[in-house]
């Protein structure tokens, strides 16, 4: 057997986002996943939304992390996870419906991060959903202390990470048609951000 890479974190919250991604993606679709880690959301969202068709992918340095989880699962509703670096040119995507990622935009640099979502905005339909969960600041402010001690953690690792403002986020994703449709609350100070292409 594989020897399967963990995230505590996954296991922590992907039924709570999944309570949310049930009702945003509730008809049938393609969803691409940005950063898809070990691939442990792919498994809980696809085998629970089995009205999705879920393809994963991931930064090429990080291109192999989520084989030994989808290999396992062998989910028919799983696409061949894709090679995507979000400050590429060119995605080389098959058509989507909808786009999700989890804590990325805080270990992307910012001009990755404005790459994310104006690539998401290029590639979804009209109405299609962007949903992105992590932690976020508010008027430049920490939610939380355990968030302010990740953000200087993560920054000491490399100066170009760092948990993202909403309006440097709302500012560029209107910029690129997405509108910021819903901004749930999750457990441990993250949220779930809805934006919608217009
Ligand atoms: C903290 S991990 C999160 C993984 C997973 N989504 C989760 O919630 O456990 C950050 C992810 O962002 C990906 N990532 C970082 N920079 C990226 C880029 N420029 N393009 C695409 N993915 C990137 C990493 O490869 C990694 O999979």
């Amino acid at each position: 057997m594989e020897r399967k890479p963990f995230s505590q974190a996954c296991e922590n919250n992907k039924q709570v986002i999944l309570e949310k991604l049930s009702v945003v993606f509730d008809g049938p679709g393609v969803i691409l996943e940005i950063g898809t880690g070990t691939g442990q959301h792919a498994i809980h969202f696809a085998s629970n939304l089995p009205h999705l068709t879920w393809q994963p992918s991931d930064h090429p340095s990080n291109q192999d992390l989520c084989k030994p989880w989808l290999n396992e699962a062998g989910l028919q509703n799983i696409n061949t996870p894709l090679v995507l670096d979000v400050s590429a040119r060119d995605w080389h995507l098959p058509p989507i419906n909808g786009v999700f990622s989890a804590n990325t935009a805080h270990i992307m640099s910012w001009p990755e991060v404005k790459a994310m979502l104006r690539g998401a905005a290029a590639h979804l339909p009209k109405g299609g959903a962007f949903c992105l969960y992590g932690p976020f600041n508010y008027d430049g402010k920490f939610t939380s202390s355990s968030n302010q001690q990740f953000d200087a953690s993560l920054r000491q690792r490399n100066p170009a990470m760092g948990i993202r403002d909403m309006d440097d986020l709302k500012q560029i994703s209107s910029e690129s048609g997405l509108a910021l449709e819903s901004d749930f609350e999750m457990p441990a100070n993250n949220r779930l951000l809805v934006w919608r292409r217009s």
